[in-house]
């Protein structure tokens, strides 16, 4: 029982973050930010979006197509021009079914054949003998030349589907709505999806300056001020961090060693697997006996970010099921010490962008999120917000940070219609 204890202080001080890194992680991120904005070498990619601020005013009736992970959304949105809309119809599909009959992720599948599939789906929802814009959220690292032309630079989140590196994702798409015969929709927009949150936020409150995904991956946008435009930072390969030696193993399997280490460290994808190679060695110094059968405990990626949050308000899961409350509360604390370093991080990201936007903290923002961390982690949003204001006193009552569910979705609609005008 010592023995584990000391092990859990000694991961408490791995993970804790002092108010001094952070501090250090915050300006480090606001360097990167100008280092990459004045063309020098920067982990941060600064993808210009070619959009200003939504006026709000926006209207009329939009396809939206949401591509940022392993499921596709298809949306048929109507924006009011009020600050208001709805949504008329929507599908979501997974790229790669439970089954295995297909997979449209995997590096055996063609551009070609994963934009058939998209394109098949798209022509589920369209209203038909109408012409419809479409604005499309396309969530990986892209090099935007124009609003509409959008170059995958490299995939991220572990998607591999071969020959999209590269290409113009809405040249793709739109050779397959014509081969499906969908030649009346018009793919018009591409954008991310921290700018789709940002722009949905802004739709209705003109205070929104920061959009970002605290989810199953993560990354943030911003409004630059000295161009007025939204800029996608791909803040998920922010790199000046203090890594622990599970980060370094968890980074060394992955698909792409090196990359995305902010990501790495605060994503839910990645924060079940941080937990499980500390459960691990835990298991192999024969601490934590009653987890030498687990079998999820041997199988990389099967403890989830969901698995956390259950861990974190200790109600029973298939993981901690047959375990003594002694067990249960070294999970918890670890799950929770985990969740912590994820909101502190992100917390820290935030600050150093609104010392960039903002360097006297004299106006208001707002900061507006997506993702399944930040709407369902227990205590998550917290931490962030708590963190966040820990950094300097100005901001209490200045800085909102709030969520905005299904930003990313209606965020393509409202693109497509500034596209459009
Ligand atoms: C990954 C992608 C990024 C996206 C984020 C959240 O970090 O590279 O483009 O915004 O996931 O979905």
């Amino acid at each position: 029982m010592a023995e584990t204890l000391t092990v859990v202080d000694k991961l408490k001080t791995e993970f804790r973050l002092t108010d001094k890194t952070m501090a250090h992680i915050a300006l480090d991120f606001k360097t990167a930010m100008l280092t990459a904005l004045a063309k020098g070498s920067s982990p941060l990619k600064m993808l210009p979006s070619y959009l200003p601020l939504p006026s709000g005013k926006e209207a009329g009736l939009y396809l939206a197509l949401d591509f940022g992970g392993t499921n596709i959304r298809v949306l048929l949105v109507e924006l009011f021009g009020d600050g208001c809309y709805t949504v008329h119809a929507h599908r979501q599909t997974p790229l790669k079914d439970s089954h295995g009959r297909y997979d449209y992720t995997s590096p055996q599948t063609t551009a070609e054949e994963l934009f058939a599939f998209i394109a098949g789906q798209i022509g589920k929802i369209r209203p038909s003998g109408k012409d419809i814009l479409l604005g499309h959220t396309f969530s990986f690292p892209s090099r935007q030349t124009t609003l509409s032309d959008a170059y995958l630079i490299t995939w991220t989140k572990e998607l591999q589907t071969a020959g999209v590196e590269n290409r113009n994702v809405t040249d793709l798409l739109t050779a397959a709505l014509k081969h499906h015969r969908l030649t009346r929709i018009h793919p018009i927009a591409v954008i991310n999806d921290t700018v789709g949150t940002l722009l949905t936020s802004a739709y209705t409150n003109p205070h929104t300056d920061i959009g970002s995904i605290c989810g199953t991956g993560h990354n943030t946008a911003y409004l630059e001020p000295s161009s007025s435009t939204l800029i996608n930072m791909e803040s998920g390969n922010f790199n000046q961090l203090p890594l622990t030696s599970y980060d370094a193993a968890l980074d060394a399997a992955s698909e792409k060693p090196g990359a995305q280490l902010l990501e790495k460290c605060v994503a839910g994808h990645y924060l079940g697997e941080l937990l499980r190679l500390i459960v691990i060695e835990m298991v192999e110094s024969g601490l934590l006996p009653e987890m030498q059968q687990n079998k999820n405990v041997r199988v990389p990626y099967a403890i989830t970010a969901k698995e956390l949050s259950l861990l974190i308000t200790d109600r029973a899961t298939e993981l901690n099921g047959g375990l003594s409350s002694r067990e249960r509360i070294i999970l918890k604390e670890i799950a929770i010490l985990l969740r912590t370093r994820s909101a502190q991080l992100t917390a820290a990201t935030f600050y150093g962008a609104l010392c960039h936007i903002d360097p006297n903290h004299e106006s208001r923002h707002h900061i507006a999120i997506d993702g399944s961390l930040f709407e369902k982690m227990p205590g998550y949003a917290d931490a962030l917000t708590a963190t966040l204001n820990a950094f300097d006193g100005r901001l209490a009552g200045k800085v909102s940070i709030g969520l905005t569910k299904g930003g990313s979705g209606i965020g393509a609609a409202i693109a497509a219609a500034i596209a459009g005008k």
